[in-house]
């Protein structure tokens, strides 16, 4: 039987290889880490890292990874307290079809889920990097950077995105 509706599956052994081979279009690869780098780091932050495969119907279409209540400054202080999306990489055969905007509002819903009002998320400066995407789902500017990357937020508020 065939599942029909756009949705997000756990990891598992079952599905592992499907995730695996997700690729972005060659151009695209300086701007996300491949999949299995991401799992890697999902096993060393349990907990932190919340990666899911994007199915549409039987069609694995894409792999996101949130990471949730992460101390950002890493300096113990727990004074600046952030979730959002960690990756983001939508196959190459399956871009600019809906499957980012359903990535990022189903990042969004979790993070509410959990008490959250803010989704961040950093990506590559420069008109070769996923800017306008972001800006087009209402992401603002934050004025920081990390590691050399640009940071984006979106407030989030009990409404679907624009
Ligand atoms: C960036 C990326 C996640 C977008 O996913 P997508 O499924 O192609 O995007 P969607 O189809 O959901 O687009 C949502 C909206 O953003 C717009 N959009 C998407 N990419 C855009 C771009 N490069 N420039 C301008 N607008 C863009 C779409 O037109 C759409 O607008 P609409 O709702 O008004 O029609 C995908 O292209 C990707 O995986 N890129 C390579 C890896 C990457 O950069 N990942 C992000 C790492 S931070």
């Amino acid at each position: 039987m065939s599942t029909t509706a756009l949705h997000l599956e756990e990891i598992t052994p079952a599905n592992i290889e499907t995730a695996l081979a997700l690729r972005v279009r060659p151009d695209q690869e300086h701007l996300v880490e491949p999949v299995a780098k991401s799992l890697a780091e999902a096993y060393v932050h349990p907990g932190v890292a919340w990666p899911r495969l994007i199915r549409d119907g039987d069609r694995a279409v894409g792999f996101l990874m949130a990471f949730l209540d992460i101390d950002w400054k890493g300096d113990g202080s727990a004074t600046d307290i952030r979730s959002g999306l960690w990756r983001l990489n939508i196959d190459a055969g399956e871009q600019g079809r809906g499957y980012g905007r359903f990535a990022v509002e189903s990042v969004a819903a979790e993070i509410r889920r959990r008490g959250g009002t803010r989704l961040h998320v950093t990506w590559h400066p420069g008109p070769d990097g996923p800017e306008l995407f972001y800006r087009r789902l209402g992401f603002q500017l934050t004025g920081e950077t990390s590691g050399g990357q640009t940071v984006g937020a979106l407030n989030l508020p009990d409404r679907p995105l624009a």
